[in-house]
């Protein structure tokens, strides 16, 4: 593993939008995968500032989120539909024909998961894989305990991450309890994968991954396995605080 220590989120987020602008260079057909949280999001305002100071051409590459939650309309300000728009295509004046999000209104969601899996497999799987990581160690929403075969699937929030999430909406009860994400193996199939760390409360996880462990308690951990992963952690986030809550 790659491993990138820098001072702050500034920081973090200028060396991971400038990885990022130069992987669209080198290959403008690029599939990436994105992640959605409040990890990356100067990332993408610091990549969309160098794409239009470059006039790079964004209009080919593809997007694959990680996840969505499930019962929010795309037009509703926390789906992950309408994060990637805004901080992505719409700063670009760009059509987001090119972004796959699971579709969490749907009907049948157990057939939106396998619907999902399939479309990623025909624009050819993802090339580098955007990721953060949650305070229990959860890469997109696969929970601690999710098998590392996985593939997307359904899944109940933890009341951690939806507590984490909380600061998103208005009242904790408008966190949605379920949500689709792709899965660990599906993460794993990436390419290469791109991890960001910022903040104590993710000393944990990103501990327990530099610790070389690798354990379903974790899931972060199973990019242990992974031959190309660069992370990019901020110093708070390596330092582990003695009185820690484990629980979260
Ligand atoms: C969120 C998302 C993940 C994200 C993680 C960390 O709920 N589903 O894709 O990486 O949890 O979020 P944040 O960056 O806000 O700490």
């Amino acid at each position: 593993m790659n491993v990138i220590a820098v001072d702050d989120k500034q920081e973090m987020s200028e060396k991971a939008s400038a990885i990022l602008f130069n992987e669209i260079k080198q290959n403008p057909e690029l599939v990436l995968g994105v992640a959605t949280g409040g990890t990356p999001t100067d990332t993408y305002d610091k990549l969309v500032e160098k794409v239009l100071a470059a006039s790079l051409d964004l209009s080919k590459i593809t997007t694959v989120n990680l996840d969505e939650y499930v019962g929010l309309a795309r037009e509703h300000e926390e789906s992950y539909w309408y994060y990637i728009y805004t901080h992505l295509y719409e700063p670009l004046g760009l059509s987001p024909d090119r972004a796959l999000v699971p579709y969490g209104l749907s009907d049948d969601l157990q057939e939106e998961c396998i619907r999902y899996e399939k479309s990623i497999e025909k624009v050819g799987g993802i090339d580098l894989q955007l990721l953060g990581v949650g305070r229990n160690g959860h890469i997109g929403f696969n929970e601690p305990g999710t098998p590392f075969e996985s593939k997307t699937h359904l899944v109940e929030l933890t009341d951690s991450t939806r507590q984490a999430n909380a600061r998103f909406f208005e009242h904790k009860e408008e966190v949605p309890t379920r949500a689709i994400t792709v899965g660990i193996s599906t993460i794993m199939k990436s390419r290469s994968i791109l991890l960001l760390a910022s903040g104590e409360e993710k000393a944990e996880p990103v501990n327990a991954l530099l610790r070389g462990d690798v354990g379903e308690k974790w899931p972060v951990t199973v990019l242990n396995q992974h031959p190309s992963v660069t992370l990019v952690v901020t110093k708070d986030a390596l330092e582990i605080e003695e009185d820690l809550d484990h629980d979260q």
